[in-house]
């Protein structure tokens, strides 16, 4: 029955990091992952998640039950808050169903339905077409500007059919790092709502493109006060650092609570033929943060600091372009934001740089800003002006 399958290729991002395993080289970066890693290149579990994790481990309450399908109660409760801000009138009036998923991914699967911009996540057009969904692309990104296509995104969602759920990224977009102004979030959510288009925000890097949670939630918080539907999935992979615990929520912004109730209903039954009920160790983690001032003040601290050192990344990698005099406008650098940046170097240049300076990024010629380190960035530097001028 197997003998006859043939090779599948590896995954665009994460083959990225399979291959820099196997590189022997003592220079070589991994800049392909969206991963933080600290100055000295490790990866950063967050001293408030140790925290918590200890005060979980010191419970002797504490027990290994199989979750609920929609996971745990408080966890979802507090994710919703954190996403549309406490005073949410959708919160108040209990029209959001939240259902605990795994990570950014496992909440996109469950909530499944969309129009993904071009380009996008390399996950995102497989998550929804494994869905049994018919997806199209709209324009997003402008090579030439090395921008948004603001008026190819407008034109494209307008002759979208009416009922089309239109992917969004809440901030800082991937692989791009290029997101609309507030102006143009303001366009977007107009025409939108004229053409009863339906959002479906993935947030994935909340706290994490300007530092501020309440800055990067603003574009969804825009279309949940005009009192319209919406779904949001949510990670806590990259602003609390976890990972590999895979821990997530799907939410469903309703017209009431009665539908709110049905949505959540509807949601269990996607759930349990699925992954049954999801992961414990993880969500109590977020809840056991979210829940405590304290706890959720040193988080804010911590990843305000990563989102510091990936600004300065960029600023310390422009900096470096520029003393090489390295032909082209590197602006873009600074200017996007988010973890990665959408350098505009080309394949052929990707795997040059791959071959002979061991760096290591996914051939759309994104790096992940939060790869990088003052002592790595010469080599990069390096290793672009030598990719651009060859
Ligand atoms: C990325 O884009 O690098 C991350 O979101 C990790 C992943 O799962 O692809």
């Amino acid at each position: 029955v197997f003998a006859a399958l043939a090779q599948a290729p590896e995954d665009p991002i994460l083959g990225v990091t399979v291959a820099y395993n196997k590189d022997p080289s003592p220079v070589k970066v991994n800049l392909g992952v969206g991963a933080y890693r600290t100055e000295e290149g490790k990866p950063l579990v967050l001293k408030v998640v140790r925290r918590a994790e200890q005060m979980l481990i010191n419970n002797p309450s504490r027990v290994k039950e199989y979750l609920p399908i929609t996971g745990l109660a408080e966890f979802n409760k507090l994710s919703a808050k954190l996403i549309f801000g406490a005073d949410s009138p959708a919160i108040q009036e209990n029209r959001v169903a939240t259902v605990q998923c795994l990570s950014g991914t496992g909440s996109l699967r469950v909530g499944a339905h969309y129009l993904h911009p071009q380009p996008t996540w390399g996950n995102h057009p497989k998550v929804f077409t494994l869905s049994g969904l018919t997806v199209r692309s709209y324009r997003y990104y402008d090579p030439a500007t090395r921008g948004l296509d603001f008026k190819g995104l407008l034109e494209d969602l307008s002759s979208a059919p009416s009922g089309s759920i239109v992917l969004l990224h809440a901030c800082a977009h991937n692989p791009t790092g290029v997101d609309p102004t507030i102006d143009q979030w303001e366009q977007i959510r107009q025409l939108m709502r004229s053409k009863s288009l339906l959002p479906f925000f993935d947030s994935a890097y909340q706290g994490f493109a300007s530092g501020s949670l309440d800055k990067d939630a603003r574009s969804v918080r825009m279309f949940v006060a005009d009192g319209g539907e919406l779904l949001m999935a949510q990670s806590y992979a990259k602003n609390m650092g976890l990972y590999g615990e895979r821990v997530g929520a799907l939410s469903i912004v309703c017209g009431s609570a009665d539908v709110a109730v049905r949505v959540e209903s509807q949601l269990k039954l996607v759930i349990r033929p699925m992954y049954s009920n999801p992961p414990l160790h993880g969500a109590s983690i977020v809840a056991t943060i979210l829940r405590d001032s304290e706890m959720f003040n040193e988080w804010t601290l911590e990843l305000k600091a990563m989102a510091d050192r990936i600004i300065s990344m960029r600023q310390q990698l422009f900096d470096a372009l520029k003393s090489r005099g390295t032909p082209g406008d590197w602006s873009h650098i600074i200017k996007q934001i988010g973890m990665f940046t959408f350098t505009g170097l080309n394949s052929e240049q990707v795997a040059f740089m791959r071959q002979e300076y061991h760096i290591y990024m996914t051939s759309d010629g994104r790096i992940s800003m939060a790869g990088l380190s003052t002592r790595t960035v010469p080599h990069l530097s390096d290793a672009i002006h030598a990719a651009v001028t060859q």
